[in-house]
């Protein structure tokens, strides 16, 4: 499969660049399993990849241009963009070319070597989904330019080169999670990830094998005030640590969590922001205890613990969020949470092998009944992280 997919857009790119491309590579979008608006906390994750990535042909230049192509933006003119590496600076972009270009930037600034490239991408996962297409984007480019570069980078660390392209170049004030999954995660397995230090483990997530699947519902919605809502809860919780006198929530201990909320006194906001990163770094740690104890069913109502506290505490879910979760519950899922940064996007549902069609059909249901876009479910298959194709 994959061979097929590098073929084609190998030919897209000689068609437009005149000549084969040095490689081809891929990197996958993301699900996050558990532990959302923790990674700018310096806490805990657990996301794993996605069979869908963007995939991009690579070429080095060495006269300072940069050409940017997308199987996946119809610009009208099916052209390709033109830039000039040395000229490349934050802000001047807020296009899509704004990610692989904000990649080159980001090394450059580092002091890599990068003298000019042609990029052609394509990417098969949903955008807008909040299933990291941004970040399979940036580090897709980020493992092209450092393989044909031989900048000897390794995957975390190319994770933060694009975290920064993604906070200083894009604007986006983004953690670390949706970069370090694309560039970290294994087939097979989810990635249990210290997002302070980017310290991590391989924790084996084979649903299929023990009767159940994992089921995502895009609900194909994006509110559009969500980017503006990200920034905000990121400003509370960091307020929130200053208050409590840590450099991040991260460090208020669970059993210490009473005490902490006692001392914010009646800034009910905060109060409710430091209530979930720190009950959220808790499950995290309980799912991935529950995971190597072998019970994995019983990691389905810390999901919807989870869900729960991002809809009342953090309050980033919505109507059609929380309509998937409510439905696959009462339709006998074994766990329902939101998933990403909020405000739209999908939502993941644990679920015993044998229920999944009626689970799928009470969701279905349950959207068309109120007048809602339909959703798109598929299932998640933990899959590999970012790799070269040819
Ligand atoms: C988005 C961000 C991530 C993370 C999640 C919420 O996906 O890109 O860094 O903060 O939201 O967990």
């Amino acid at each position: 499969m994959s061979e097929a997919v590098a073929g084609a857009v190998a030919e897209r790119f000689t068609q437009l660049y005149g000549a084969g491309p040095e490689g081809v590579w891929a990197a996958p979008g993301r699900v996050n399993l558990i532990g959302e608006h923790t990674d700018y906390n310096d806490g805990f994750v657990m996301p794993f990849a996605l069979p869908h990535t963007a995939v991009a042909a690579v070429s080095r230049r060495d006269d300072g241009v940069l050409r940017l192509h997308s199987a996946d933006v119809d610009d009208g003119a099916g052209g390709v963009a033109e830039l000039r590496v040395a000229d490349l600076a934050p802000g001047t972009d807020r296009g899509w070319t704004a990610y692989p270009a904000g990649v080159v930037w980001a090394l450059r600034e580092a002091g890599h070597e990068v003298t000019g490239a042609d990029i052609h991408l394509a990417s098969t996962v949903p955008a807008g989904a909040g299933l990291s297409s941004s970040a399979a984007l940036e580090i897709v480019v980020a493992l092209a330019l450092n393989d044909l570069y031989g900048l000897g980078l390794r995957g975390w660390q190319l994770a933060r080169l694009c975290q920064r392209a993604e906070n200083v170049y894009v604007g986006a004030p983004v953690g670390i999670m949706d970069q370090t999954a694309a560039a970290c995660c294994e087939a097979g397995h989810a990635l249990f990830l210290d997002t302070r230090d980017l310290s991590q483990r391989q924790i084996p997530f084979d649903l299929a094998a023990e009767g159940m699947r994992l089921l995502v519902v895009d609900t194909r919605v994006k509110h559009a005030h969500s980017e503006g809502e990200y920034g905000k809860r990121r400003a509370g919780c960091e307020k929130g640590a200053a208050l409590l006198g840590v450099d991040a929530l991260r460090d208020v201990p669970y059993a210490g969590l009473d005490e902490a909320l006692e001392r914010l006194g009646d800034d009910e906001e905060v109060r409710r922001l430091v209530r979930h990163v720190v009950t959220e770094d808790e499950r995290v740690e309980r799912v991935v205890s529950l995971l190597e104890a072998g019970d994995t069913a019983a990691i389905g109502p810390v999901l919807t613990e989870g869900h729960v506290s991002l809809r009342d505490d953090f309050r980033i879910s919505c109507r059609e969020l929380d309509l998937v979760v409510d439905t696959a519950l009462a339709a006998g899922a074994l766990g329902a949470r939101m998933t990403g940064g909020g405000f739209g996007g999908s939502a993941i549902v644990l679920a015993r092998t044998a229920d999944v069609d009626t689970l799928t059909k009470a969701v279905q249901e349950a959207f068309a009944q109120a007048g809602l876009t339909a959703p798109r479910v598929f299932e998640a298959v933990p899959s590999a992280g970012a790799r070269r194709l040819a």
